[in-house]
């Protein structure tokens, strides 16, 4: 099966070569989980929901904020959080007053200046172009350094060069 081109270029979309059959070249498109429904269930019902201040802990590549934007009136609010630095650059790409981004840990949550928030969006994990680049470690499908780092800026968390031990280091041969 061919994939479909990313209609919405972005260069923080890798591209990588896949066996023949699949796209090659193509970037990669992120597809949001439950986008409608999450934002469903944090926005409500109640039309004044849409002038309240909310948080997205977890930008990613942004689905889930920029529709939660759509449907905010001029007076609502959107903060976000990721540790990502290419979510964040990701994050630079929308230009609306309304919403801000944090390169912090969701965990400074408590640290915004006017601590309350009308609801909270957590889309928790890692985030598919984490896992479709070989070199941020998170891989199955990709060899690559094991460095599953959420932020890239950081100290690395393991010492470089070490290599996950293999099954024959344990005594075990196929
Ligand atoms: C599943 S993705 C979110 C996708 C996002 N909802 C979207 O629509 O694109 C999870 C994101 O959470 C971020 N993340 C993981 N741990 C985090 C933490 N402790 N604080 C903030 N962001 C974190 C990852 O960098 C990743 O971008």
């Amino acid at each position: 099966m061919r994939r479909k081109p990313c209609k919405r270029p972005c260069p923080t979309y890798f591209k990588i070569s896949l066996s023949k059959g699949c796209a090659l070249n193509q970037p990669l498109q992120h597809i949001t989980v439950l986008l409608n429904e999450a934002v469903d269930a944090l926005l409500g019902n109640d039309p004044s929901a849409a002038h309240g201040t909310y948080v997205d802990g977890t930008f990613g590549r942004g689905g889930h904020s920029r529709l939660i934007l759509s449907r905010l009136s001029p007076q609502g609010q959107l903060i976000a959080f990721d540790k990502d630095p290419l979510a964040i650059a990701e994050a630079g790409r929308i230009q609306d007053a309304r919403f801000s981004i944090r390169h912090q840990g969701f965990r400074n949550i408590s640290e915004l200046p006017d601590a309350s928030a009308d609801g909270i969006l957590m889309d928790l994990g890692v985030s598919s172009p984490q896992i479709d680049q070989a070199d941020r470690g998170f891989s199955f499908r990709f060899d690559g350094p094991l460095d599953m780092r959420m932020d890239t800026t950081g100290a690395k968390a393991w010492p470089s060069g070490w290599q996950m031990p293999s099954a024959a280091d344990h005594g075990c041969h196929p």
